[in-house]
Parts: structure tokens; sequence; C-alpha cells
């Protein structure tokens, strides 16, 4: 029997992103950890009472990006993950970062993918007369919110939406696309070709994920 996968997912508030892969009750994986930049995170709470490990470290406490990245790499390692779920986790990551996780570090991005990186994704959808929104799920490379794309959930903008409203119909995609993607990682369906990321039917444990 293959042995689970251990995912360490980090955060810095709600955390339903997390939540739903919790509940999505993933056969060959491990929550191994819930870990955040901010001690006061709402889905820190959630998952100690899911008797999932939580830990948080300040960010403000450190001198620099380099410091904290370097601390919460040493949090992470303690749990040896396979996968690193960004989920709503606020902090620009240092390339140090990225490189230490290469290929085993996916973000979860409230956008259309390559537009509208960075903050604001609903307002700015709106603002720019789009008709369809979304989401992307891609592999974090040291690029903000760049890197190979996974998945993608596109709803459409109606005309009289909020940023609130449109962030409430992308979320929902958001919690089905995440917990789909964590499966397919762990189930070694995923590889990276250039950048395109193939999903294929059968596993490929054996095969390098970084073509
Ligand atoms: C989500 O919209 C995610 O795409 C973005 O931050 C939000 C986090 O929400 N990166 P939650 O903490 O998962 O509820």
């Amino acid at each position: 029997m293959q042995s689970k996968k251990n995912i360490v997912i980090l955060i810095s508030g709600r955390g339903s992103n997390m939540q739903a892969i919790v509940e999505a009750d993933i056969q060959n994986i491990q929550i191994a950890a819930v870990l955040s930049n901010n001690a006061q995170a709402a889905g820190l709470a959630w998952a100690a009472s899911r008797g999932i490990p939580t830990d948080s470290l300040d960010h403000k406490t450190f001198a620099d990006r380099l410091a904290f990245d370097k601390a919460m790499m040493e949090k992470i390692d303690a749990y040896q993950p396979d996968l690193v779920v960004l989920a709503g986790f606020m902090r620009i990551l240092t390339p140090e970062f990225c490189r230490h996780y290469e290929g085993r570090l996916i973000n979860i991005h409230p956008s259309l993918l390559p537009s509208f990186t960075g903050l604001h994704t609903h307002e700015r959808a709106i603002e720019a007369g789009c008709r369809i929104a979304g989401c992307t799920i891609h592999f974090a490379t040291s690029e903000l919110d760049c890197g190979p794309i996974i998945a993608q959930g596109a709803v459409p903008v109606l005309d009289h939406d909020t940023a609130d409203d449109l962030a409430a119909r992308v979320l929902e995609v958001e919690h089905r696309l995440l917990p789909q993607v964590v499966d397919d990682f762990a189930a070694g369906r995923l590889s990276i070709q250039g950048n395109r990321v193939i999903r294929t039917e059968q596993q490929h444990s054996q095969t390098p994920l970084l073509a």
C-alpha cells in the first residue's frame, strides 16, 4: 500500500480553503500541520479543534523577510512535507523559500492567472469589465503568483456584482478545486513539463515531478 503523503498547509486568516482540504477526507494524505504567520488566524483554532497540529510565527518579530522564511522553513520541515499548500498565506515568499520547496509548493490565487496577480483581484476584475473571473491553483515559484498552472475554475461576473459577491462565487469554486488538486498531487497524477502541468489518470509515483 502507498504510504500517506504529508501535507503542511499555511494560512493567514479564515482558512476556509484549508477546511475544504480537511473535510474532503482525501485517501492517502495526512494533514501534518497547519501553520500561520498570525497566531490569531481563525483557521488555526478550527484545525486545532480537529486534532491537527498547529503553530504560528509572527513575521513582525523577524529582522527581514529571509529570516522569517528560514524560521518558517524549519518549522515546516519538521513535518517532512511531501506537499506545502499556500491556502491564503498572505506573505510574499523569498526565492530561497520557493526553491527549497520547488515542485511541492502550491498556491491558490483568486483570479484567472496570469491576469490580476497580487491583491484586490475581484475589484480589479470588475473594474476591468471582465465577463468571467475565477481562481487558479499553481505551483509556486519565486515570481509572485506565477508558476505552472495546475487548475483553474471560472465563474461569470454579473452586471451589478460587488467585489464581495464575486469573491463568494469564486470561493465556492476554490473549495471544490483545491481538494481535487491535493488529491491529484498525492496520487502522483501531476507532472510539470515546462510551464505546463500534465494530469494523467495513471499514477507515476516513481516519476520525478520536475521533468
Ligand atoms: C482565498 O480567496 C485564496 O484564493 C486567497 O486568499 C483567500 C483565502 O481564504 N489566496 P481562506 O483563508 O482560505 O478562507
